[in-house]
């Protein structure tokens, strides 16, 4: 008896502008090359595309991912994965990401999978950001900076953060936890999530810079001259390819 046929997901009217972003990525990937794969439900299509290529096309790729979320994706649909240390640099990482600013500046771990998705960026050659034409803003910060905390400490290390807020060049200087129902979430490295209510970061680079002094911190959400290409879908229509000039 014959295996039964993969069936693939196809986007809803509300996921047109994430798939057709996702689809336009995709047109990157080259036979052979290695791919950090990305988290959230931007890069979901591309992991679902890029399945669907190797399925019916053939494509030979070798990937790492940014989350066990994807991992788990991953492995379902049939896209090879390994852990990073076995792809070691990657050609290209293609992932999402909850705000790009003008000068291509990134904030992300609307998933709380930051931290992998910076060791993977930092490892791959090339960037390219997935996103809706709803992640673009001028200035970051009216999506909250997610902060990857350890958990000994973890108020006084929120204090912490809080009085640099505090001398910083931010709007505002809240911060919250986040939570999983009653529970602090846990990320998939066992850490706490700190969100920064910052309105706007006027300087990112400066910010991604001290937040990563304090002891307590194991990385934040500032992605700094990390994207090198910005691909914006849209519903109909072609999506955009944005290029951060360096
Ligand atoms: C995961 O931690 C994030 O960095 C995501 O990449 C980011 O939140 C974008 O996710 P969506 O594509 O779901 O908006």
């Amino acid at each position: 008896m014959n295996p039964s046929p993969v069936i693939f997901p196809k986007p809803d009217e509300k996921n047109l502008a994430k798939h057709a972003a996702a689809a336009k990525a995709l047109e990157f990937v080259k036979d052979g090359m290695t791919l950090g794969l990305g988290t959230g439900s931007t890069a979901y299509w591309f992991v679902i595309l890029l399945a669907e290529r190797i399925h019916k096309d053939g494509l030979k790729v070798t990937c790492a991912t940014t989350s066990t979320q994807t991992w788990d994706l991953a492995k379902e649909y049939g896209v090879p994965v390994y852990p990073l240390d076995e792809v070691g640099v990657m050609d290209i990482v293609v992932d999402g990401a909850d705000e790009v600013s003008s000068d291509y500046q990134l904030i992300k771990g609307g998933g709380a999978a930051l931290l992998q998705e910076k060791i993977v960026a930092t490892a791959s050659e090339q960037m390219i950001v997935i996103v809706d034409s709803s992640k673009m803003v001028e200035v970051l910060g009216q999506f909250h900076l997610p902060v990857e905390v350890v958990r000994f400490g973890a108020q006084t290390t929120k204090a912490a953060i809080e009085k640099l807020l505090g001398v910083s060049d931010v709007k505002s200087a809240k911060t919250a936890f986040r939570m999983k129902g009653d529970e602090f979430l846990i990320t998939d490295e066992g850490h706490y999530i700190l969100d920064c209510i910052c309105e706007e970061i006027r300087d990112p680079k400066a910010l991604n810079l001290a937040l990563n002094q304090i002891p307590g911190v194991v990385e934040n959400g500032l992605f700094i001259d990390l994207a090198d290409i910005v691909v914006v879908g849209n519903e109909g229509g072609d999506p955009k390819v944005l290029r951060r000039s360096v």
